[in-house]
């Protein structure tokens, strides 16, 4: 089941991030992430949602099972909702979300085709009290309608989404509705979810780190450092020489790795006689002081195959 969301997150999106980043201490978001295919490859179901709170996978939802199914740590959770009704409201916007999708194909004559729809929507709670909402559509990877609560309306992005736009505002009461949902019950809901998940959303997991090196020529070393299962996302990896910090190869990309935690690594390519000079340093919240792990530390792995025997 959890095999569904990387097919669903390799999709071309233009929504901005799928997931929020990085959530500052105190603030926490509800995202709903929709995606409609018109055309789905066989054995797949046309429609897959998955539910965030920050930037974890809370509940997933598609048009085969028309289930609502909680996912990671809330599968163990008792009592915090009644998926049997949440299954009913997403079953709901699966049906707007079919209507919308066939809309602009008829409008763009091509109701035969394969096309894609996404929606992102939710809304956040600041630590200050205040929230923000956000509502957008994107047809085959552009954008295509957008919810403006200020005014409010629907504002078009894409000529079929005039029509999207004068079905939603039919009657003056949708508006409305669609307002207090991202300003009232979006935030309510969300803050009902936080008395049962802030012990998984404020967790401090701190990173495990291996070093490991091969050699790439006879003079250079290639060290790699690689920190994993830390949560909450933000690091500072870098590799040191004599305490300074130098300027990676590549890496410094951080990686969803499973079950809700990240990866991250730093290659660098370091002359072999100086190598005993560096050590990787790693920044983390949830480590009380930076920690320094040098080249040769014991915690290094799979590094043998070079021949070499490490100086200790
Ligand atoms: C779709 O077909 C109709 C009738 O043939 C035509 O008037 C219209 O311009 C077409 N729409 C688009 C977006 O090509
Ligand atoms: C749409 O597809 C169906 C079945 O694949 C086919 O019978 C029909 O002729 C197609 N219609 C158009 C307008 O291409
Ligand atoms: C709360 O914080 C957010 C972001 O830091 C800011 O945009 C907003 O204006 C603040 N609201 C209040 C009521 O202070
Ligand atoms: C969540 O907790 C707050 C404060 O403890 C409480 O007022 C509120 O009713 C709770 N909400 C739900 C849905 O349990
Ligand atoms: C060895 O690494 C240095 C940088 O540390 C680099 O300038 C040099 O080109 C590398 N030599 C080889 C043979 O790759």
């Amino acid at each position: 089941m959890v095999t569904m969301v990387p097919v669903l997150l390799s999709l071309p999106l233009l929504l901005g991030p799928v997931v929020p980043q990085e959530a500052q201490a105190g603030c926490y978001s509800l995202t709903y992430l929709y995606t409609g295919l018109s055309r789905p490859r066989e054995g797949y179901p046309w429609l897959q949602g998955t539910v965030f709170l920050n930037d974890q996978a809370f509940f997933r939802y598609d048009s085969a099972s028309g289930k609502a199914e909680p996912l990671g740590p809330w599968r163990h959770i008792q009592r915090m909702k009644d998926w049997e009704k949440e299954s009913q409201l997403q079953k709901f916007r699966e049906g707007i979300f079919l209507e919308t999708l066939q809309d602009i194909m008829a409008y763009y004559n091509d109701s035969n085709g394969s096309h894609t729809l996404q929606e992102r929507l939710g809304c956040e709670l600041q630590n200050n009290g205040s929230s923000g909402a956000f509502w957008k559509s994107a047809y085959d990877g552009k954008d295509f309608i957008e919810f403006n609560k200020e005014i409010p309306a629907w504002v078009p992005l894409d000529p079929a989404a005039w029509n999207t736009k004068k079905k939603w505002e039919a009657e003056e009461v949708y508006l409305q509705r669609a307002k207090a949902y991202l300003e009232e019950e979006c935030p309510r809901i969300l803050q009902g979810y936080l008395n049962y998940s802030r012990h998984i959303l404020d967790r401090q997991d701190p990173p495990s780190v291996a070093v490991t090196r091969h050699t790439t020529t006879g003079e250079n070393t290639t060290l790699t450092c690689q920190a994993y299962d830390f949560y909450p996302r933000g690091i500072g990896l870098h590799w040191t020489r004599d305490g300074e910090v130098q300027e990676s190869e590549s890496g410094g990309d951080v990686l969803p790795s499973g079950g809700g935690t990240y990866l991250s690594s730093v290659v660098l390519e370091v002359s072999s006689q100086d190598r005993d000079l560096y050590s990787c340093q790693v920044e983390h919240s949830a480590l009380a002081q930076p920690l320094s792990v040098p080249w040769d530390s014991k915690q290094e792995t799979g590094a043998r195959s070079s021949g070499e025997t490490q100086s200790q």
